[in-house]
């Protein structure tokens, strides 16, 4: 796929209402090119954990008990709709407390999921990062094992590109400013 197709035609995919699945060996190729992103002193600040098809339904009430605490009819609903996915994948990256450091890794953290997002889009999986609030609490991060040196940085939700997501144009494609 030519790149400037992928670039613009790459959307978020956000309908979860039918069982998608995914390749395997897919998921883990795509997460292999995707550590070509550029990153600076060769620190390759990520990690992935992949919560396969079978675990989805754990990893939703896991989400859902740091989430919506005590709301049982918000958890099912969760379960129910993550159940869904082809998988999700967690992006765990460095936290650096050095301020240039912690810097370089975001933008390389950013750098390898927009790779990830290309790469799912190019083999007609489709994607969406998300980012809800539960990323930060301690007992979530504790639960899945994530180091006092380090974050999570999104998830990211697989699913079918059953091209229903919309592209949307963009506003701010002329800001070039000369000095
Ligand atoms: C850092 C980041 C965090 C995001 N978090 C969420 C999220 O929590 N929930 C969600 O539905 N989409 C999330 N998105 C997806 C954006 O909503 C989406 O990229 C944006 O609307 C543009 O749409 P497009 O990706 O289809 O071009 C996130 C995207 C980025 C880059």
């Amino acid at each position: 796929m030519e790149l400037q197709k992928a670039i613009v035609e790459r959307r978020s995919c956000k309908t979860y209402n039918h069982h998608t699945t995914a390749d395997d060996s897919i998921i883990k190729e795509m997460i292999q090119l995707a550590s070509y992103a550029p990153n600076h002193g060769m620190r390759e600040p990520w990690r992935v954990i992949w919560i396969k098809k079978n675990r989805l339904a754990e990893f939703a009430a896991l989400f859902a008990d740091h989430a919506f605490k005590n709301d049982s009819d918000k958890k099912e609903k969760h379960i129910e709709t993550l159940s869904q996915l082809s998988g999700v994948l967690i992006v765990v990256g460095k936290y650096d407390r050095r301020q240039k450091q912690f810097l370089e890794d975001v933008l390389a953290v950013g750098a390898y999921i927009q790779n990830l997002s290309l790469l799912f889009h190019e083999s007609g999986i489709g994607s969406c990062i998300k980012t809800p609030g539960v990323l930060t609490v301690p007992g979530f991060n504790n639960a899945l094992s994530i180091a006092a040196d380090e974050m999570i940085y999104s998830l990211i939700y697989l699913t079918d590109a059953d091209g229903s997501a919309p592209i949307k144009e963009r506003k701010n494609t002329e800001l070039l400013t000369e000095w």
